[in-house]
């Protein structure tokens, strides 16, 4: 067994998304220098990667940004004529037409930031937008850590904390870390579908204070790892608690096109906010996140994402808006971003297509959360949510004593032994539960479910035929 310090000597108990991930890649390195294995090649569905996973991307996205990259490529008439069209209008907002030069502005190209703009008046039925309420960068999650630099500050008693849903998307904490912003978990209810309850929010916030000066409340709708889709009564709920204690309000809505579940449907934190009246429309901060690594999108490897800033002082938005002025946001990626945000609508050459790739992603991963949420729950020692969005399933796995016991032993978290193991016997890579998420007894572990259906068949039976043994070994 490769020992989880030799692959980050620097971790004990360890919890980091990579950790594993880097045993992952060492067992593959193992295999082509031609280490006999009980399986051919590992398999990682711990992160919500859909296209290393093996979905394919969306054809018009790719056609676009290949055009946009060589626009020789113009002139290509077996290329779809609004695939064309769209890249010249692109080219033609990049200074000097081309995407190797830098974007001036520090936040965005002021194309890109209209059509995000348009594109979040029309999902949120007319309520307003404007482009400079919107911050672009290299990934939501970059966006997100401006965002934790802005308001990060003190330390002790003084320090900013945050609240934080627990169990929470795995990156954050590392985030918060980082930004040096502490983290306040305020517990989701597991037996309910992982709901937000505002009595959690109202005693997180009590055990906070006189510890830290918790300053914000992070809410992950759809909820990552959850699969959770809020109401719109806890939303409103949500949005009084935050103008009641004066925090800002930080919404994750990166999974806002995969939801699944029957008669549930996405409702952004902006347009609740902007239905509850001045009152709260004009006062309530809020800063609301999106992706292109969305699930219909997937294209995680391109890193772009944007903020939307409501209700902030104008000089410390100005501030906001300058953090990244010595690098300025890749351009790419805000293209990739300006064809997520206007797809082809009907009567566009490119729109049938378009539309049957987006409708294979949704059926894909509708059934495949289904199906293995009734597989999970078939096994024994093992209990599942159904999840109603996002790419991940949450499964809470009884563990056996013993399993425990070595992991205390081996100073890992069982939650983590158990990945190892399975990674091990059976080539395939989970998440452990988050790192916030665990009371002792009560674990977790993470599944993408997003991926070709033969393939996450063949991940759930490799699970099987491990958990049933783990089973045996330690009774
Ligand atoms: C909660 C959450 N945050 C962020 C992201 C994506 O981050 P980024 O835009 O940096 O790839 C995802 C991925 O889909 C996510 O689910």
């Amino acid at each position: 067994m490769i020992s989880m310090q030799e692959v980050n000597p620097r971790v004990r108990g360890i919890r980091t998304p990579t950790s594993l991930q880097n045993l992952a890649a060492c067992i593959t390195k193992q295999i082509t220098q031609g280490v006999k294995k009980p399986f051919m090649l590992v398999t990682d569905v711990s992160s919500g990667d859909p296209h290393r996973a093996g979905m394919a991307p969306i054809s018009f996205f790719r056609q676009v940004l290949a055009v946009c990259l060589h626009p020789e490529l113009l002139a290509e008439t077996s290329l779809p004529q609004d695939v064309r069209q769209r890249a010249q209008i692109l080219l033609g907002t990049c200074n000097g037409g081309s995407v190797g030069s830098y974007s001036l502005t520090s936040y965005g190209l002021p194309h890109v930031l209209k059509s995000v703009a348009e594109f979040i008046r029309r999902r949120d039925d007319g309520v307003t937008s404007h482009p400079e309420d919107i911050i672009f960068s290299n990934g939501s999650q970059k966006t997100l850590m401006l965002a934790l630099h802005l308001m990060s500050s003190g330390e002790g008693e003084t320090q900013t904390g945050m609240l934080t849903p627990k169990p929470c998307p795995h990156t954050l904490p590392m985030l918060m870390d980082e930004t040096g912003v502490r983290l306040v978990p305020y517990q989701l209810t597991e037996e309910r579908g992982w709901t937000v309850d505002v009595d959690q929010l109202h005693r997180a916030l009590e055990t906070a204070r006189g510890r830290c000066a918790p300053r914000a409340i992070y809410i992950c709708n759809p909820g990552n790892p959850t699969g959770h889709v809020q109401e719109r009564a806890t939303i409103e709920q949500v949005i009084r608690f935050a103008a009641t204690e004066g925090l800002l309000l930080l919404a994750e809505e990166v999974q806002q096109d995969s939801v699944f579940g029957q008669d549930k449907e996405f409702v952004s934190y902006k347009k609740v906010l902007f239905e509850m009246g001045k009152e709260f429309s004009e006062t309530v901060e809020l800063i609301s996140f999106h992706s292109i690594s969305a699930a219909c999108t997937g294209e995680c490897g391109m890193r772009g994402g944007y903020m939307e800033v409501i209700n902030m002082d104008p000089e410390v938005k100005k501030h906001l808006k300058t953090m990244q002025v010595s690098s300025s946001p890749a351009v790419l990626p805000q293209l990739a971003l300006e064809v997520m945000v206007n797809p082809p609508a009907p009567g566009d050459c490119s729109y049938e297509t378009y539309a049957q790739e987006v409708s294979h992603i949704r059926t894909t991963l509708s059934q495949n959360a289904q199906r293995a949420c009734e597989f999970l729950n078939a096994l024994p020692g093992m209990s599942c949510q159904p999840a109603m969005a996002g790419v991940f399933l949450y499964p809470c796995v009884h563990l056996p004593h013993r399993l425990v016991e070595e992991a205390k032993t081996l100073g890992v978290e069982a939650d983590v032994l158990y990945c190892q193991k399975l990674l091990e016997e059976e080539g395939v890579c989970l998440g452990p539960g988050c790192e916030n998420g665990q009371d002792d007894g009560n674990y977790h572990i993470r599944l993408c479910v997003l991926a070709p259906t033969a393939h996450l068949d063949e991940v759930l039976a490799r699970v099987q035929a491990f958990h049933l043994r783990l089973r045996d070994t330690f009774p």
